[in-house]
């Protein structure tokens, strides 16, 4: 289905025919673009990164690329293509046609639903804004300015949802998604892993890796929604988070190629690897522990009322439901094994559909699984022993029955004076943050790259390493 370009605001949702929502979304436009010009890339605005721009949202050929300033990227509103007579997949209306309109039973909770994911999409820009002057390579910051700019249309198509189904609340919160800013003090972005900091590449890859993963996994539950434009509109963003997941793990596999490397000529020693200009194991290790237990957050709470209720009305399903057998799951149960209270855990059965933030997150844990496995490929065939792994789901963890326990990254709770001790260890010191940062040195000669990353296996869109991917105006 081809997007009409034409418009000011490229779309497949035939805007020039309903022109209120043309006109609420074209006043919305210029404030986007202050925000963007404001609190996106810094110093980048003349700069023309060579970018993917959708053009089509059928599978055969979605994407077109050339070199474009960011802010005259053509950020639209593009949904993928109806089913015919969609049904709804799961819960207590399964098989009914899936809604075109919001149910006005479901208004508030769909409307906060959305206004909670389309938040996360400008914070991750704000939160990786300064990271262009430190980019490892024009590679790099290539890939940085596609993450950044798309997220900035994920932006564009949640507002599309609250302006054309929500009236008058719906533009109230599309204002507010400017207005909130990541870690601002006042007015910080509503989940808490999108207001820390990302300070340097290392954190960016862990980020892209570790956290648009759980967007990819909250979009798939979306994807699934008995409210079909939610539905066809997070079918297509999954098509561009594909690439911020590949960011992320090529990234970290990158770092690690180049610290085995390292390794192979220094020896082990983390000190050593340091001085020789690459990023020691147990540093990435500190770094992963920090990204995965607070991306584990964002899934909300073993058990949730919330959530049981999301499911049986239909709103927000499992990632793939189809594969499921169940698709009510009224009858069934869950075991979560939950801290006692007195050192020692205790597990309890929950109805199944409170347990849907567990079992997704255990889907979103094994694939992270996977790309752990695939980076300790990278050390053992370098010959060192390949000791990276993900921490245990009860390790600092802010949020469900976990919550602030003095447990290590294996899961034993341990007294509170060792824990404390511990957790210097096991997460990113200032001394790590300051190491890191002191890497971060911008490299702009086309085909060169930094010294603490190995350079990709391949270029984008089939172009040369050293290929111009942006133009540094
Ligand atoms: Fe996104
Ligand atoms: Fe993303």
């Amino acid at each position: 289905m081809a997007i009409d370009y034409l418009e000011r605001i490229p779309n497949n949702v035939d805007l020039a025919g309903n022109r209120t929502l043309q006109r609420a979304l074209e006043h919305w436009q210029p404030r986007f673009l202050d925000w963007w010009r404001e609190m996106g890339p810094t110093d980048f605005l003349a700069s023309e990164p060579y970018l993917r721009t959708a053009i089509s949202v059928d599978r055969a050929g979605w994407a077109s690329f050339g070199h474009v300033k960011m802010p005259d990227y053509r950020w639209g509103i593009f949904l993928a293509e109806p089913e015919p007579d969609r049904r709804i997949g799961f819960g207590d209306e399964y098989g009914k046609p899936a809604w075109q309109q919001v149910p006005g039973e479901l208004r508030s909770t769909l409307r906060r639903l959305i206004v909670t994911q389309g938040d996360t999409e400008p914070a991750s820009v704000e939160q990786q804004r300064l990271l262009g002057h430190t980019a490892p390579s024009l590679y790099d910051l290539r890939n940085l300015f596609q993450v950044n700019v798309e997220e900035g249309r994920h932006l564009w198509a949640m507002v599309y949802l609250l302006h054309a189904y929500f009236g008058r609340d719906g533009r109230e919160e599309a204002e507010a998604l400017l207005e909130r800013h990541s870690g601002d003090a006042d007015r910080p972005r509503i989940l808490s892993t999108f207001n820390e900091p990302i300070a340097d590449w290392l954190s960016f890859f862990m980020f892209t890796f570790f956290t648009d993963r759980d967007g990819k996994f909250q979009l798939k539950s979306f994807a699934e929604s008995g409210f079909d434009p939610l539905a066809r509109t997070t079918r297509f963003m999954l098509t561009e988070e594909g690439h911020h997941m590949f960011v992320g793990d090529s990234g970290i596999a990158r770092i690690i190629r180049r610290t085995v490397e390292v390794m192979q000529q220094v020896g082990q020693d983390p000190d050593r690897v340091r001085a020789a200009g690459a990023i020691d194991l147990p540093t990435i290790q500190r770094y992963l522990n920090f990204w995965f237990s607070s991306s584990l957050d964002l899934f909300g709470a073993e058990s949730s009322s919330n959530v049981a209720s999301y499911f049986a009305s239909g709103v927000k399903g499992r990632p793939d439901e189809t594969k499921f057998d169940d698709h009510s799951c009224r009858d069934g149960a869950m075991t979560i094994v939950q801290p006692d209270g007195k050192g020692g855990i205790t597990s309890e059965e929950i109805p199944l559909r409170n347990a849907m933030n567990e079992i997704v997150r255990n889907a979103y844990t094994r694939e992270c699984e996977i790309g752990v496995r695939r980076w300790n490929g990278f050390i053992a065939a370098a010959g060192f022993k390949a000791g990276l792994a993900l921490p245990s789901s009860r390790f600092r963890r802010r949020q469900g029955v976990w919550a602030n326990q003095p447990v290590d990254p294996a899961g034993n709770i341990l007294p509170e004076a060792v824990w404390t001790k511990g957790m210097a260890e096991w997460l990113p010191s200032e001394a790590d943050r300051l190491f890191v940062g002191s890497l971060m040195q911008r490299v702009t000669q086309p085909g060169k790259i930094a010294g603490w990353i190995a350079p990709p296996d391949r270029g984008v869109n089939e172009l040369p390493l050293d290929y111009d991917y942006v133009r540094l105006n």
